[in-house]
């Protein structure tokens, strides 16, 4: 049932050209400019006259919600409040009707993701829900939704579900700012040509594996690591940490690399693998010289990079390349090498990657 591979993680991790590309099945069409999502349609006049948008979930999911704010904001220009759900239904929160809630879960089952939404339909919020288990409760108790294709998810440790989820949540980014009209036709039409390769160069990504478990092999003593990224890649330096210390038990931190002199600059020493995600984009001047201030403090650096690139192999210990695409859709192939690097760590420590310590697949008590 593994398919041939030792574990179910790996297994889902080189699934996801499929998966990615099953979430978009029949809602892209790039050739004939077709991007559809029923629900989206049903719900036209609501996703046109939104005055902002609150996104829910947990864990891995919040993630995924964190990406979804930074593509909605950028292409549909409408506020977006990502919210832990568990925060979210404690505090009071503001809803209006009118407001619409993105729910975000693999299982459909979180318990906090669930009562942060049946809060939210009280006060006359629409619901919309980004599940991958078919008629799980959240996918029940939301108004609408899009269902992400990503096939049973088996390991702890969310992957493929991930990148199903931001790939829903690009395409949905996509079809609120067409409806909005506030994108215009020629960066839509790029976005979802390049949305049609994201299978293929997440397919070149995976080929990455050798080279990533070298580095696994080098680094899988550390006692703690650091991620960084910025703009889309943010969110994916969250991830990446968290991959690690769900699996690894490796203390890791995920943080926007400019905050980094705020505060985390002062734990990088010769022994702190600092993972930078430094792909070419808007901020990759910024990210280089954040590099430079690892380096200065003798802090191990490993760059996920854009294939090609000249500076960062001289900054770099080492330095993994990934396929170039659009800015907006760098988060699909940059999280690959880092779910890799946290599976063999795991593997080479010992650890039980399929099922680690204290955790379950469907998180249902508060
Ligand atoms: C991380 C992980 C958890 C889940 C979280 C939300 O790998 O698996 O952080 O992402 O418990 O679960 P869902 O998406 O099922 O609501």
């Amino acid at each position: 049932e593994k398919g041939g591979y030792p574990h179910f993680m790996l297994k889902e991790i080189f699934e996801q050209p499929r998966s990615i590309l099953d979430s978009m099945r029949g809602r892209l069409v790039a050739e004939n400019s077709h991007l559809v999502m029923a629900s989206v349609i049903e719900f036209e006049n609501k996703f046109k006259n939104a005055d902002r948008i609150l996104i829910v979930a947990c864990g891995t999911s919040w993630h995924a919600g964190l990406v979804a704010e930074y593509l909605i904001e950028e292409f549909a220009r409408v506020p977006v409040e990502v919210e832990y759900a568990s925060e979210f239904r404690y505090r009071n929160p503001i809803i209006k009707e009118g407001d619409i809630v993105i729910a975000i879960s693999q299982s459909g089952e979180t318990a906090d993701t669930l009562a942060a939404i049946e809060l939210a339909k009280s006060k006359g919020a629409m619901i919309f829900g980004v599940c991958n288990v078919v008629g799980s409760s959240i996918a029940r108790a939301t108004d609408a939704g899009a269902y992400t294709h990503a096939g049973p998810e088996i390991g702890v440790a969310s992957t493929k579900a991930f990148t199903a989820q931001v790939t829903v949540l690009t395409l949905l980014a996509m079809m609120i700012a067409e409806k909005r009209g506030t994108i215009e036709t020629s960066t839509l039409r790029q976005l979802m040509l390049e949305m049609e390769q994201i299978p293929t160069k997440v397919e070149k990504a995976l080929q990455l594996d050798t080279e990533i478990k070298v580095i696994s092999e080098i680094f899988k003593d550390a006692a703690n690591f650091l991620y960084l990224g910025r703009g889309f890649n943010f969110p994916v330096a969250l991830e990446g940490a968290l991959k690690l210390k769900e699996i690894s038990y490796i203390h890791a931190e995920g943080y926007p690399a400019a905050e980094m002199k705020h505060g985390p600059i002062a734990l990088i020493d010769a022994n702190m693998p600092v993972v930078v995600i430094a792909t070419k984009d808007s901020s990759y001047e910024k990210i280089v010289s954040n590099i430079q201030e690892v380096k200065a403090r003798k802090g191990r650096i490993i760059a996920i990079v854009t294939e090609g690139d000249a500076v960062i192999p001289d900054m770099a210990e080492f330095v993994i390349e990934v396929p170039d695409t659009h800015e907006a859709l760098t988060p699909l192939l940059s999280v690959i090498p880092l779910q890799l690097l946290s599976y063999h760590i795991a593997v080479m420590r010992g650890c039980n990657v399929d099922q680690p310590r204290n955790l379950a697949k469907s998180v249902t008590v508060e």
